[in-house]
């Protein structure tokens, strides 16, 4: 958890850097995640277009994606954007609502974004290894979200 002191503290002090735009912002929080966690592979912010019920990835780190646009109820990610709750896929092999991106990815942890109480983006976490996320890790991504919250701009979703 100390750990988690010093990541916020980073993410906190990347969310307020005015010299940067928030693409840059919200690309850099991803890798700040991605270096800090061994086993998160690929990091990724997707914001929600409520209008057209897509999600649209907005930044990332690691390996490119096909997966930019992902409707929402499709994929892990897309269930999110109806459910509006954490989804931990220890094991994607066992998940039949599934994107895969990347043939090395094992498991997939997607905590929602919440502006005034409206899902409006997640956070995406893929990883390599098996069945690796705890409840420590969602509350990092929680905590991370609720930072981005306060701050991003509203260009980057669309409400219904
Ligand atoms: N696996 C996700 C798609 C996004 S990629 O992980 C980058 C899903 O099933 O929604």
């Amino acid at each position: 958890m100390s750990d988690h002191h010093y990541i916020l503290a980073k993410i906190d002090r990347i969310i307020k850097s005015d010299e940067n735009n928030w693409e840059v912002r919200l690309k850099d929080i991803c890798q700040v995640l991605r270096d800090s966690i061994p086993y998160f592979n690929w990091v990724g912010f997707y914001f929600a277009n409520h209008q057209t019920k897509m999600l649209h990835l907005k930044a990332f780190a690691g390996i490119p994606t096909d997966h930019t646009e992902i409707p929402f109820g499709k994929g892990i990610c897309g269930q999110v954007a109806l459910s509006n709750k954490n989804f931990v896929v220890p094991n994607v092999h066992d998940q039949d609502n599934y994107i895969a991106c990347d043939i090395n990815v094992k498991s997939e942890l997607v905590v929602p974004l919440f502006v005034d109480g409206i899902n409006v983006g997640q956070i995406d976490i893929d990883s390599n290894a098996l069945d690796p996320f705890d409840n420590n890790d969602a509350l990092l991504l929680e905590k991370v979200n609720q930072k981005v919250a306060h701050y991003i701009p509203n260009i980057f979703y669309t409400l219904a």
